[in-house]
């Protein structure tokens, strides 16, 4: 996939929102040196986001189909730092694609999320504290698993609040310590870096640790020791370990089911092949279908269990037993 970097204004309106753009010139030299803080500031944020995947809009091989400039499913609205900072209902007089951008998130619409606190989305009204800018992206789009569609990738929400996985009846699932933290999102996400300034690389950078998870835990990992051996390979391992190791597990439980045939995620929908490489029509069977959907919310979540270390060990650990009719051999169990 292609992606193109279109810095629209960004420092400028930085430099505009912290005070660089100042009309009045003003002489004392103590006003002077706070200027050149802020423009130090902002040269440091526009570094780190212009390195990160918001820099760019997601494209497409042709460039009118990128999700952006797509109205169909509402994709720009997402997808077109424009569009969202207008609360655009359609792409008229949107003529132009742009990342998530400075502007995205601290004017109009994103600004006016971090003041409210609360967004609404197809999960419902979500406190998210300053993190609502982030969940009104990051969320599920209100897909279940229907036997058709495939999670999107940006289910990063719903995981931190167990929602949307195909879930057995009668088990109890968990609910993730991590969901209540004050400003969701950013406490771990947007840490103070090194030079103290709330990190705009938005990913989880493991130098500062302490900063994130520091704020509540003794560890200075990503990866800290699971409570058990969750995916049954005799190691007890950090938690990312057992998830990843979990989602081999159910990936090669489906890949059994399949018998020479494929799994894969695409246009939005679960495609099943049989071993001649023929595309099925429907899922070979609803547990096969609920699989491959949990094992693609887990795996599009991206923070391999550490949104919500119960619910994705346990969606995981069952989706398997529904699959295969016995619990994962020698795994310890998560109740
Ligand atoms: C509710 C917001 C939202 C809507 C609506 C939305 N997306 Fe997305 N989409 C996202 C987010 C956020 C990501 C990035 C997730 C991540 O990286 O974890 C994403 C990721 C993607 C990706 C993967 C890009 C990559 O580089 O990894 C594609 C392709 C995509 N979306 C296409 C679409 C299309 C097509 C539509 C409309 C049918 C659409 N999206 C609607 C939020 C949305
Ligand atoms: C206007 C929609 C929008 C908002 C608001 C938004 N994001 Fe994103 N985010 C996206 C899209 C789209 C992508 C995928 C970009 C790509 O892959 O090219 C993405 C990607 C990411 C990534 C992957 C980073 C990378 O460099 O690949 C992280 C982490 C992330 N967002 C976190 C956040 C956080 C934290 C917030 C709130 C402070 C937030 N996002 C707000 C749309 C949004
Ligand atoms: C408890 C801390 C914590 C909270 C709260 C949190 N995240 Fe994460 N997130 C992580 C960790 C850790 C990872 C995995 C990073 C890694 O392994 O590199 C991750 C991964 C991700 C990724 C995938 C990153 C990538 O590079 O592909 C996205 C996107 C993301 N988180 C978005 C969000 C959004 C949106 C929210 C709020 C709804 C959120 N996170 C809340 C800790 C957190
Ligand atoms: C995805 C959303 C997002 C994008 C894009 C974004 N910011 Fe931020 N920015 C935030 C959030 C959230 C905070 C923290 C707000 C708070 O804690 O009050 C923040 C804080 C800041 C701060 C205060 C510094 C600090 O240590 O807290 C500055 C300066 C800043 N942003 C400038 C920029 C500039 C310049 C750009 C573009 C290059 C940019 N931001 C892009 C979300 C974003
Ligand atoms: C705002 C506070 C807060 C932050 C920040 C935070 N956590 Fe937690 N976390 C908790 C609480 C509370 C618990 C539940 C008590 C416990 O197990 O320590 C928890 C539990 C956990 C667990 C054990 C879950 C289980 O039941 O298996 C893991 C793993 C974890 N956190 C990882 C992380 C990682 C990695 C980070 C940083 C990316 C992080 N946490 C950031 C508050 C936080």
């Amino acid at each position: 996939m292609v992606k193109k970097v279109i810095f629209l204004a960004a420092l400028i309106c930085g430099l505009f929102l912290f005070g660089g753009c100042s009309q009045e010139e003003t002489k004392k030299p103590e006003d002077k040196q706070q200027k050149q803080q802020n423009i130090n500031v902002v040269e440091a944020v526009y570094g780190q986001w212009k390195k990160s995947g918001h820099a760019a809009a997601v494209e497409a091989d042709n460039p009118t189909e990128a999700p952006g400039l797509r109205e169909e499913g509402k994709c720009f609205f997402c997808h077109n730092g424009y569009a969202f900072e207008r609360q655009a209902a359609n792409l008229e007089g949107i003529g132009i694609l742009k990342g998530t951008s400075c502007d995205t998130c601290h004017t109009g619409y994103g600004y006016s999320l971090m003041e409210k606190g609360t967004v609404t989305i197809p999960l419902g009204d979500i406190k998210g504290g300053k993190g609502a800018l982030c969940i009104s992206c990051h969320s599920g789009r209100g897909k279940t698993p229907d036997q058709k569609s495939a999670p999107h990738g940006s289910v990063q929400t719903d995981v931190l609040l167990s929602k949307s996985g195909a879930e057995v009846e009668g088990f109890n699932y968990g609910r993730s310590p991590h969901a209540g933290v004050t400003d969701t999102c950013l406490a771990c996400h947007m840490a103070d870096g090194k030079d103290g300034i709330s990190d705009h690389s938005f990913k989880m950078n493991k130098e500062y640790v302490g900063n994130s998870c520091g704020k509540c835990h003794k560890f200075d990992t990503l990866n800290p020791p699971a409570k058990g051996d969750y995916d049954g390979d005799g190691k007890k391992e950090g938690i990312q370990n057992e998830v990843s190791g979990l989602l081999g597990v159910v990936k090669g439980a489906i890949d059994k089911k399949l018998d020479g045939g494929k799994f894969a995620s695409a246009g939005g929908k679960i495609q099943f092949e049989d071993k001649q490489g023929k595309v099925l029509e429907s899922p070979p069977s609803p547990e096969v279908y609920n699989a491959a959907w949990n094992y693609f919310l887990i795996n599009n979540d991206g923070s391999k269990g550490v949104h919500n270390p119960s619910y994705s060990v346990q969606l995981l650990q069952q989706t398997y037993k529904a699959l295969m009719g016995e619990d994962i051999p020698k795994a310890e169990l998560r109740k």
